[in-house]
């Protein structure tokens, strides 16, 4: 499997480098055809096609959360930080400041769901 995208010689890549680049470049087609999908949806009159259209959104949702849960698997850095920033219901530039607070703390600048959330408590009402 070739890409466009690449921009060092394939040769030159590490096996962990090109898998990545593989997963990315795949998430990356994912998103924009959901948004492609999206468009066209609304973009058309005809209520079958813009229910297919839809559908076909759907799917693609599916295939970039298939590649991104490849990614968490694969990278602790992604990891890490998907475990941070995803499933939270505390406002995201919040989060992101208790973890560079955590950081300059010397907490690592990574925290993990169980981490934030008393951080994250202290939080609230300081808006
Ligand atoms: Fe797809």
């Amino acid at each position: 499997m070739s890409s466009e995208n690449l921009h060092i010689p394939r040769e030159l890549l590490s096996q962990e480098a090109r898998l990545l680049h593989n997963a990315i470049t795949s998430l990356v087609e994912e998103l924009e055809a959901v948004d492609w999908y999206r468009q066209r949806a609304d973009d058309t009159e005809d209520d079958a096609l813009r229910a297919i259209l839809l559908h076909n959104m759907r799917e693609e949702m599916e295939h970039a959360s298939m590649v991104l849960e490849w990614i968490r698997r694969r990278n602790p850095d992604f990891a890490g930080h998907l475990k941070t920033y995803l499933f939270t219901d505390t406002p995201i530039t919040e989060t992101e400041k208790a973890v560079e607070a955590g950081a300059a703390e010397g907490g690592g600048g990574q925290l993990g769901r169980t981490d934030l959330a008393p951080t994250i408590g202290s939080l609230k009402g300081q808006r």
